[in-house]
C-alpha cells in the first residue's frame, strides 16, 4: 500500500489588534499609497502583550484538531515552525505539547524563517510515508512585531503576527504529492535577525531586529520561486494547467503576481491574505491555506501548490491533492 500524508484539519489564529498603514505613517516617513503599491499590504495584526508564539499556536492547533475530529492523544508528532520562539528552549513545539496536554508524542521546532511551514510539511511527509508517524500536527506561528524595528520604514511596514496549523493523517489515496526544499547560506547577510545574547565580541552590539536588503531579496525571491515551480511540476509530470490553486508565502504582492504569471494562473486561483495580514513569516502559507479551505475555495480533490521563500535563503514547495 502506498501511504500518503493527507491534510485532515486546518486552523488559524490572528491577534485582535489591527495596525494600518495610516497608523505606521504617523510614526515613520511612509504613506499608505507607497506601502500598498510596493507591497500589497494595507494592514497587519499585532499580538497583544500577553500573547506568544505558543499561545497563538495553541488556538490554531485546537481548530485544526477539532476540524479533523481527532483525539489529541492520537498525535504522534508536533512540528512547530517559528523564528520567534517563546524561549531559546524548550522548543515552542514542547510548549505547545504542554498546552495541548498531550503526553505521548514527540515535539520539536523547525527554523527555516518564512519557509518554515513548507520545511515542516516536507519533514512530516517523510515521517508519514515511512510509517514512523500516523498523525502529525504542524503549526507555523510568529510574533514578528517583537523583532521588527518600528523606527525602520523599510521593514516595519512588512510584517505581522499570527499562527496557521494543519493536521496530517495517513491516506491510501493521494494527499501530499511531493515536497521540495532548498537552502543556501551564502545569502545569510541579505535577511537576518541577530541574537545578541549569544553574539561574539564583534557583533554583540547588534540590535535584535530584522535586517533586510529588500530589493536584492526581492529579485532572488522571484527567480527562485520561478525555478521551484518548474521543479515541482516536472517531478510530478504535471502541466501548469493541472494546478487549481496557488497558496504562496505572503511577502509581496508583486512576487506573488510574478509566480502566478509563471504558472499562467489567473489571480482568482491565488490565495492572497497579504492585504490584511502582511508577512507573517512561517505562519503565512498555513494561514492562507486555512482561510481558503474554510471559505470553501479549496475543495477536496483539487491540486494545490504551496510555496515559500525566506531568510537563509531557504525556499520550498509542497504539491498537494487536497
Ligand atoms: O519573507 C521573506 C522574504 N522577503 C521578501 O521577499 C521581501 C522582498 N522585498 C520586498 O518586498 C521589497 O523590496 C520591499 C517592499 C521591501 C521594498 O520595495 P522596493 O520596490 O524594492 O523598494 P526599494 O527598497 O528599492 O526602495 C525604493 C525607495 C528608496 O528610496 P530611494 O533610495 O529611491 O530614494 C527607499 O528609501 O523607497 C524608499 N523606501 C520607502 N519609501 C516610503 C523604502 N521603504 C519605504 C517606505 N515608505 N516604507
Amino acid at each position: 500500500m502506498t501511504r500518503y500524508s493527507r491534510i485532515i484539519g486546518t486552523g488559524g489564529y490572528l491577534p485582535e489588534e489591527i495596525r494600518t498603514n495610516e497608523q505606521i505613517s504617523q510614526t515613520v516617513d511612509t504613506s499608505d499609497s507607497w506601502i500598498f503599491e510596493r507591497t500589497g499590504i494595507k494592514s497587519r495584526r499585532i499580538a497583544g502583550p500577553n500573547e506568544t508564539a505558543s499561545s497563538m499556536a495553541e488556538i490554531a492547533a485546537r481548530q485544526a484538531i477539532e476540524a479533523a475530529a481527532c483525539d489529541p492523544e492520537d498525535i504522534d508528532l508536533i512540528i512547530v515552525a517559528t523564528g520567534t520562539p517563546d524561549r531559546v528552549y524548550p522548543s515552542t513545539g514542547c510548549l505547545l505539547q504542554q498546552r495541548l496536554g498531550i503526553k505521548n508524542c514527540v515535539a520539536f521546532d523547525v527554523q527555516a524563517a518564512c519557509s518554515g511551514s513548507i520545511f515542516a510539511l516536507s519533514i512530516a511527509d517523510q515521517y508519514i510515508k515511512s510509517g514512523a508517524a500516523k498523525k502529525i500536527l504542524i503549526v507555523g506561528t510568529e510574533i514578528c512585531s517583537r523583532i521588527v524595528d518600528w523606527t525602520d520604514r523599510s521593514t516595519c511596514i512588512l510584517f505581522g503576527d499570527g499562527a496557521g496549523a494543519v493536521l496530517l493523517g495517513v491516506s491510501e489515496e493521494t494527499g501530499i504529492l511531493s515536497t521540495h526544499i532548498h537552502s543556501d547560506g551564502e545569502y545569510e547577510d541579505m535577511l537576518y535577525c541577530p541574537n545578541p545574547q549569544v553574539a561574539t565580541e564583534a557583533n554583540k552590539d547588534e540590535a535584535s531586529y530584522i535586517s533586510m536588503r529588500g530589493n536584492e531579496v526581492f529579485k532572488v525571491a522571484v527567480n527562485t520561486l520561478g525555478r521551484i515551480v518548474d521543479e515541482t511540476l516536472e517531478a510530478n509530470n504535471l502541466e501548469k494547467s493541472d494546478i487549481d490553486w496557488l497558496v504562496p508565502h505572503q511577502a509581496n504582492i508583486r512576487i506573488i503576481v510574478a509566480t502566478a504569471k509563471k504558472l499562467k494562473m489567473s489571480m482568482d486561483q491565488v490565495v492572497v491574505t497579504l492585504e490584511t495580514q502582511g508577512n507573517t513569516s512561517s505562519a503565512s502559507v498555513l494561514l492562507a491555506f486555512n482561510e481558503a479551505v474554510r471559505d470553501c475555495r479549496i475543495q477536496r480533490g483539487q491540486v494545490v501548490l504551496l510555496e515559500a521563500f525566506g531568510a537563509g535563503f531557504t525556499w520550498g514547495s509542497a504539491l498537494i491533492k487536497y
